[in-house]
């Protein structure tokens, strides 16, 4: 008998260089913490930044909490992401819409918004700090270690 794989997590944003990486950093670190096994990764909608590395930004605000995202590389959400994870978690509204827009017909993912992961914030978007000053970026931080937590939390209860 083959091991149960891991849960596998797909976090996107639009350029997949400001929030998501930040929301990959925390999951993997929530995920630690917890001594929880799972397989994630981040991408954008978007392709402007293929093969980049975050923002200098995203790279600053993670180091802050003592971890270092700067080899993370931007990529496009494909096709067959929607059947490699089991759940891919949207940072905001717009891009959940593209997701579904895009999503091959009877894929296996499970899609929802970050913030619908965190109790009060449910609907609301993580706002896009790349046009805007430092305290974006500790607000995403802020709110993507939230809802990492509480996914770890509802894959820890759950197994899945
Ligand atoms: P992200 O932020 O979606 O959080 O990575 C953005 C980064 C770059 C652009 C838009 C959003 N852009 O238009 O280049």
């Amino acid at each position: 008998m083959s091991a149960v794989p891991p849960a596998s997590f797909l976090f996107v944003c639009l350029g997949n260089i400001c929030r998501s990486p930040l929301a990959e950093a925390a999951l993997r670190e929530a995920a630690d913490e917890a001594g929880l096994d799972l397989d994630i990764d981040s991408a954008g909608t978007g392709a402007w930044h293929i093969g980049k590395g975050p923002d200098p930004r995203s790279c600053a605000e993670a180091l802050r909490h003592g971890i270092d995202i700067s080899s993370y590389r931007a990529r496009q959400v494909k096709a067959d992401d929607f059947r490699r994870f089991d759940r891919i978690v949207a940072l905001d509204a717009s891009n959940l819409a593209n997701l579904r827009r895009i999503a091959p017909a009877g894929h296996s993912a499970r899609l929802s918004l970050l913030l619908d992961h965190v109790p009060g914030l449910e609907g609301q978007d993580v706002e896009d700090p790349y046009y805007g000053g430092p305290e974006g970026f500790e607000t995403t931080w802020r709110q993507v270690r939230e809802a990492a937590r509480n996914l770890v939390a509802e894959i820890a209860g759950s197994g899945r």
